[in-house]
């Protein structure tokens, strides 16, 4: 079983790993060791083992080598002797900020309940286990429920915490982290997924060092500039071998993932809500349940790590409809048209679509209000009549006549000044009071903490759905939070304000999701800003980034990929020069980085030569044909566009019986009488047989993986050259022959 229980000891066991904790004499939890298997014993002298350190406080005077600030914790508090930061922080009527929290008992539940309110994972009681240890502060009458879910098979451990006040005075909660973890050295690189608006999740990595390194987000979303998912490497650490821990945080809006390297070398990572702008108010009775987090571990290699969290999160935490369903090929009009269209400018974009082979119509920003550039509207979420003079839904029919699928963008958390729904609820706008409201993209932020804005929205695009039988919602989200302040909270609440708006974002796509299950939703922040678990729960697929260029998108699918599984990168082809380069890059090159993802089109396919329309018609088909290949497959990073010039990039697709790969190699420049260049395939069968594409040579599965595959240069010619051979991409198309 995955979860054993000796003398107060508990140890989780996956398929490869262990994570052990216990109970210290102190009735506080310690924590033991995370990482590689090992096997389960009554108890570990060695991991419990102690010494005395000079000049820091000890727990009583007849244990001085209780020094709390030398112990691993399990959770731990601030105040009694440990001065790292705390897990987490109550204060009482008091003013007393100290608490005590002593184990109560433990319950081990088959299987894994979902969480009330927030994303969360599932799983059936096959082989999952979940274990809650209870404890207890006495004096503030404060009860702290721990929850591990096991999932022996990713080799992934799910946490969170949940404070439920048991006495009769209000307790101020002022951090309550979801996660912590004491590692026993700190000898690790930290890699962060960080960037901006159009150059999301790059690869940054950074050594450990003494004191605390975080990244997080105040913005009210998980950002552009930082993401959750955070990886702890050993420094020998590669692709294919070596340890790695692997961080991320089933949440979407202010968050913190910190690791603290203190004088004794131990290392304390914490990830939850960030707690600057956190604070809530626990009234008797009430529940403080905080978002999960997910700790994985391997000794196999970062492309170990990303597949094992990559498969989890696909198993057990995306909607379970769309978790396996092929994700159609897309259209969407957004850089063909921007706000100019009319109803026959889409259809024949979508007829023109449809011959190509395209599976899905989706109608971007201005179908709304009198919307013709982003100064107005949103909120008003009822057709812009001059534009579509017939309605949604007999547009939305037009396109189902042609065995299209049909998808609408929304804004749903946004509102304009200029708009019917301000001049009829201003008190519905974020804002502080006699503050001046600071807009961003010409928009200002709804008020989901709200529920009457919850439900105003559930009606607005319910009835859409109904009317129009929408196919797909792209829920987008443009600007970040300023004056972070609800009118209806009472002044002692205003600190919850981040939090409850992500439960009112949470509650209506729970909604929607709930009563429109075929409705597939990809959710998008100006491209990447949101692109985070919380989200994936919902919406199963994410716009990567607004910038659509194939140089580009290298580095941001290449970064995006440790932390998240290709299905939920939506990746588009879109016309050149790029509109946020200018760069030209060949089409062949666009698709290539684009088919690593979920496909889809962002150009005027009407204004496409015969000869684009062909190579569109050509990828279109060929994605069709390895789809699942594409989705689903296991993802493999090969060369990292991250190091040296970056002028290369290359990564594989591997069907989950390795008899079906396919590779792409990215140039960016190309560089006269370069070396010679190989390509290392990984995933194969090393004794099956496997043939390439357009090459007759029949090769083993460990020739293709260690021996490498012979990159020709591009240039062999003498004569005139008509074309630039830059922005070049190679596909490696591998098959298993059959005896
Ligand atoms: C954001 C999105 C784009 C597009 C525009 C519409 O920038 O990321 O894909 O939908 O909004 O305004």
């Amino acid at each position: 079983m995955p979860i054993s229980v000796q003398q107060h000891q508990f140890h989780l066991q996956t398929d490869h790993t262990s994570y052990l904790f216990h109970v210290m004499e102190n009735g506080e939890l310690g924590q033991l060791y995370y990482g590689q298997r090992i096997h389960d014993q009554p108890d570990y002298p060695d991991l419990t083992a102690r010494e005395e350190h000079g000049a820091i406080p000890a727990w009583r005077l007849d244990r001085p080598d209780f020094q709390p600030e030398t112990l691993k914790q399990e959770y731990a508090s601030l105040g009694k002797g440990d001065y790292r930061d705390p897990a987490f922080q109550v204060t009482s009527p008091d003013g007393s900020r100290i608490s005590e929290f002593r184990y109560q008992d433990y319950q081990i539940a088959d299987g894994k309940q979902r969480l009330n309110g927030l994303p969360s994972t599932f799983a059936t009681a096959d082989d999952v286990q979940t274990l809650t240890v209870t404890l207890r502060d006495a004096v503030a009458q404060l009860t702290l429920a721990l929850q591990y879910t096991v999932f022996p098979h990713q080799d992934v451990i799910v946490r969170s915490a949940r404070f439920t006040n048991a006495g009769e005075q209000t307790l101020l909660l002022d951090r309550a982290m979801s996660s912590q973890l004491d590692l026993p050295d700190a000898n690790y690189e930290l890699m962060q997924f960080s960037g901006s608006w159009a150059r999301e999740r790059h690869l940054v990595c950074s050594p450990l060092h003494s004191g605390s390194q975080s990244i997080g987000s105040l913005r009210g979303a998980s950002s552009h500039q930082q993401n959750p998912a955070m990886f702890l490497a050993r420094p020998t650490t590669d692709e294919d071998h070596g340890a790695a821990f692997g961080f991320n945080l089933i949440y979407s809006g202010n968050f913190l993932d910190q690791v603290e390297v203190d004088a004794f070398d131990t290392a304390r990572i914490l990830i939850g809500i960030n707690p600057e702008e956190f604070g809530w108010q626990l009234t008797p009775g009430e529940t403080f349940q905080t978002p999960e987090a997910v700790l994985s571990y391997t000794t196999a290699g970062l492309n170990q790590l990303s597949q094992q969290m990559g498969e989890f999160y696909q198993h057990h935490l995306v909607n379970p409809h769309f978790a396996q369903t092929p994700r159609p090929v897309l259209i969407n009009n957004w850089e063909g048209t921007y706000f100019n269209f009319d109803e026959a400018k889409l259809t024949a974009i979508a007829s023109d679509a449809k011959d190509l082979g395209i599976e899905m119509f989706v109608l971007d920003d201005g179908w709304f209000g009198h919307r013709d550039d982003d100064t107005t509207s949103l909120g008003d979420w009822d057709v812009y009549a001059q534009k579509l003079p017939n309605g949604i839904a007999h547009l939305a029919n037009k396109i189902h006549a042609m065995a299209l699928k049909f998808g609408l963008w929304f804004e749903p958390e946004m509102i304009s000044i200029d708009s019917d729904l301000y001049r009829a609820h201003p008190e519905w706008t974020v804002r502080t009071p006699h503050r001046e409201m600071t807009p961003g993209r010409n928009q200002f932020v709804i008020d989901m903490a709200n529920p009457e804005v919850v439900d105003y929205l559930y009606g607005k695009i319910s009835r859409l759905i109904a009317d129009a039988h929408l196919d797909y919602i792209k829920w987008d989200m443009n600007r970040n939070i300023t004056e972070a302040y609800s009118p209806t909270l009472p002044a002692e609440q205003q600190m919850e304000f981040a939090h409850r708006y992500m439960l009112g974002v949470y509650q209506l796509y729970g909604r929607l999701t709930a009563a429109y299950p075929n409705v597939l939703f990809e959710s998008c922040a100006s491209g990447g800003g949101r692109f985070d678990l919380g989200m994936m729960a919902y919406a199963p697929q994410a716009w990567t980034s607004d910038d659509t260029d194939a140089v580009e998108r290298l580095k941001i699918q290449f970064g995006t990929s440790y932390g998240y599984p290709q299905t939920m990168m939506g990746a588009h082809v879109s016309a050149v020069p790029n509109d946020q380069t200018g760069r030209i890059t060949p089409i062949e090159t666009r698709a290539a980085v684009a088919y690593f993802g979920d496909l889809g089109y962002e150009l005027d396919v009407t204004k496409c030569s015969a000869i684009e329309k062909a190579a569109i018609k050509e990828q279109v088909a060929f994605y069709k044909a390895h789809r699942e290949l594409f989705q689903q497959g296991k993802f493999y990073r090969l060369d990292s566009p991250f190091t040296g010039d970056g002028n290369v990039g290359s990564w594989q697709v591997v069907s989950a019986d390795g008899k079906h790969a396919i590779a792409a190699r990215y140039q960016v420049l190309n560089h006269p009488n370069p070396a010679y260049n190989r390509l290392y395939l990984r995933g194969l069968q090393p004794d099956q047989r496997y043939k390439i594409a357009g090459n007759d040579h029949v090769y083993y599965g460990d020739e293709l993986m260690n021996a490498g595959v012979f990159i020709p240069h591009l240039q062999d010619s003498t004569e005139g050259i008509e074309e630039s051979f830059d922005f070049s991409a190679r596909l490696l198309v591998i098959d298993a022959v059959e005896k």
